[in-house]
């Protein structure tokens, strides 16, 4: 049945404003920000707004499940836009599932999951672990060493980094995990291990406010990202803002989409962003997923009954939005998306330079199946690393 009422359509949205990852999240919440206000300024859902219930998590897993569970009984809301660190998301899924509720995540994770609960819109490892590999082997040798942070995602990204490090004939030199509260002396402990080890290069799991105090680390203990970079799947432009531009200068990210995409798309929604919340805001990966995702969801909502959660699993498979990063489709079996890889180098001013890109978007892997370097043969390169 067709809901013909006018009221405000509401969604529910947990992006820790508080806590360690509190920076890349309220990024994730502008993103979102900035989409509902498109939305809402081109008629809405069919002339009814689009209206966010909005908590703040504090980057806890306990407190996601508390008000996932507050947003889906109390407050009514069926949909939930959020979720960063995978252990958070992890948390959300039982609620989900046992109200039939549907959660739009924006965020690389370690793939390995699928719930019809769940559109993930963030790179699976086929889509930037893949390339990372093939690119620092191919740059800068294949001894690494690898430093996480202390949870689900930084084990299974490094036990998938470590396949493919293995599979191109190299080698892991070391493994360390660090909590998510760890201090500055220990990330200097950390590197100065690391100076002894001398690997080719680092792999960074380390997510929130970690990460500004490893790169910092680096740096202090005179090391040289020209020979010896960090490699990483989230080091974005929110954590090189936060650590200081300089600190992440000639350091590799691998993501689908970077602020610096040279596209009018990209241009003109960068311009409005800044437009809208202030020119020191900055762009990233997990900003243009939240961007997207909530445009996917509102076109799937003016196409069926936005209230009814079985009818949005039908039309959410298999649509496609023109995002930033270019064109962007959710894939119909397993709810990943189609993304464009991309090679960053930072460039010592905030963003990051792009090296190489896929030709074309790729279809997500979640369950690496064919994980081979195929999927990143398409590449051009853009600068000589
Ligand atoms: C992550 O925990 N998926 C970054």
């Amino acid at each position: 049945m067709t809901d013909t009422s006018s009221a405000p359509i509401r969604v529910g949205m947990l992006f820790s404003e508080t806590g360690v990852t509190s920076v890349i999240e309220t990024s994730q919440r502008l993103g979102t920000l900035l989409a509902v206000h498109e939305i809402n300024a081109s008629s809405g859902i069919h002339g009814r707004e689009l209206k966010l219930v909005n908590y703040d998590p504090q980057s806890r897993p306990a407190s996601y499940r508390q008000l996932a569970e507050r947003l889906v009984v109390d407050d009514g809301v069926r949909v939930i836009l959020g979720c960063y660190m995978s252990s958070t998301r992890k948390a959300v899924l039982p609620v989900l599932e046992r109200w039939n509720a549907l959660l739009l995540y924006p965020t690389l994770y370690e793939g390995f999951e699928y719930s019809r609960h769940v559109v993930y819109t963030g790179a699976a490892p086929n889509q930037n672990s893949v390339q990372l590999a093939e690119f620092m082997m191919r740059s800068f040798g294949s001894r690494v060493f690898m430093v996480g942070s202390d949870y689900l995602y930084p084990y299974e990204s490094n036990r998938i980094m470590s396949d493919l490090i293995l599979e191109g004939g190299g080698e892991k030199v070391g493994e360390v995990y660090l909590p998510l509260d760890a201090q500055r002396e220990d990330f200097r402990a950390v590197v100065k291990r690391i100076k002894s080890l001398q690997p080719d290069f680092i792999f960074s799991t380390v997510v929130g406010e970690g990460t500004a105090m490893l790169y910092q680390a680096y740096a202090e203990a005179g090391l040289d990202p020209a020979r010896m970079p960090i490699a990483s799947l989230t080091t974005s432009e929110a954590e090189v803002q936060q650590m200081g531009a300089q600190y992440a200068a000639g350091h590799i990210t691998s993501a689908p989409y970077f602020q610096s995409i040279d596209s009018d798309v990209n241009r003109r929604l960068v311009e409005s962003f800044h437009r809208r919340f202030g020119d020191d805001k900055v762009a990233n990966q997990c900003w243009e997923a939240a961007y997207f995702q909530t445009h996917l969801l509102a076109n799937a909502m003016r196409r069926v009954d936005p209230g009814d959660i079985e009818a949005l699993l039908r039309v959410l498979p298999g649509s496609e939005f023109e995002a930033p990063q270019g064109r962007v489709r959710v894939d119909e079996h397993n709810h990943h998306t189609y993304l464009r890889p991309r090679i960053g180098r930072g460039d010592g001013k905030g963003q990051f330079e792009i090296l190489e890109e896929a030709r074309s978007w790729v279809r997500p892997d979640p369950y690496l199946v064919s994980h081979t370097l195929e999927d990143w043969s398409v590449r051009v390169k853009l600068q000589t690393a």
